[in-house]
């Protein structure tokens, strides 16, 4: 058996499309939906990252932009930019990309940004309310993972759903949401980390398996339930020599594809899994921030 892949580019594109509806709609009131990035330092992915998202922004009719700033900036300098952001009305929603430089205070700036224009749903305000279904905005990977499980006809309610990684912005959120008693929610969920001890006792009673830990192809395909969907949030970079790839790496999720596949049902394939999702919860945040307002 090979699995179904699960298109993360194709869906997130459907999604989009409905953004950028939604877009002009708010146009023909005069509203366009502006999203920033606070980017510090010159680390290559984050790099990649917010220029991806400014380009996303560009195709569903969002206006952006990019407060880039130097690696030793100090955290009062920050914190200007954070406040300038906050009161700046052309902003719906922004972010400040992570990681910061290891001098800066993550903390100090994650609660700083106005809980109304907290699109990353970092804010400790947003992420205290998820509980409660109450929040403005859903995390975006998270959502993101959701979102491509409901779209691709795998409701998690009633299913046993295994999170490997216990990360403040994936497994803990996720957890949450997949809990709730909502859409998108309703399943009996299993959060695994470092210290589970035995995974594959945990990951062989998954109907879902969603892997977050953060290292290149640690669950292989005699760990998993045959006919379990996996959903594989990791992004890693495994360096290849140059002759092989001329960016002298290449990407590689959580999951060991190869493997996996020939056991799962379905498969998130990494790039082109949850990684467009995340970028297309972030402009659905963003969307939302500008209606609010509106
Ligand atoms: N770094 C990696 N992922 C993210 C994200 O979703 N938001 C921010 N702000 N930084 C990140």
């Amino acid at each position: 058996m090979s699995a179904k892949i699960i298109d993360g580019k194709a869906i997130s594109g459907q999604i989009k499309g409905e953004i950028a509806e939604e877009t002009k709609k708010l146009k023909g009131k005069g509203i366009v939906p502006g999203l920033g990035f606070i980017l510090v330092g010159d680390d290559p992915a984050s790099r990649t990252y917010v220029r991806m998202k400014g380009k996303a922004c560009e195709a569903v009719g969002f206006h952006s932009v990019t407060q880039k700033l130097p690696p030793d900036t100090t955290q009062a300098e920050l914190m200007k930019w954070v406040t300038q952001f906050n009161l700046d009305p052309d902003i719906s929603g922004f972010l400040v990309q992570l990681p910061l430089p290891d001098h800066l205070d993550e903390t100090e700036v994650i609660e700083a940004v106005d809980p109304n224009k907290d699109v990353d749903c970092f804010n400790p305000y947003n992420v205290g309310r998820l509980p409660s279904g109450r929040e403005a905005f859903a995390p975006c990977t998270p959502a993101g993972v959701i979102e491509l499980l409901m779209r691709s006809g795998y409701d998690p309610a009633g299913r046993h759903v295994v999170i490997v990684g216990r990360s403040s912005i994936v497994g803990r959120p996720l957890a949450t949401l997949l809990s709730r008693k909502a859409p998108g929610g309703n399943a009996t969920v299993t959060l695994c980390h470092s210290r589970s001890g035995d995974l594959t006792y945990f990951l062989k009673q998954a109907d879902i398996v969603v892997a977050a830990i953060g290292s290149p192809e640690m669950i292989h395909g005699d760990m998993i339930k045959p006919g379990c969907v996996v959903i594989d949030v990791g992004v890693n970079r495994v360096e290849v020599p140059k002759e092989v790839n001329e960016k002298g790496y290449r990407l590689v999720g959580d999951v060991h594809f190869d493997s996996a596949r020939e056991v799962a049902e379905a498969i998130t394939p990494v790039p082109g899994g949850v990684g467009p999702m995340t970028i297309a919860m972030l402009l659905k945040n963003t969307l939302r921030a500008a209606q609010r307002k509106a």
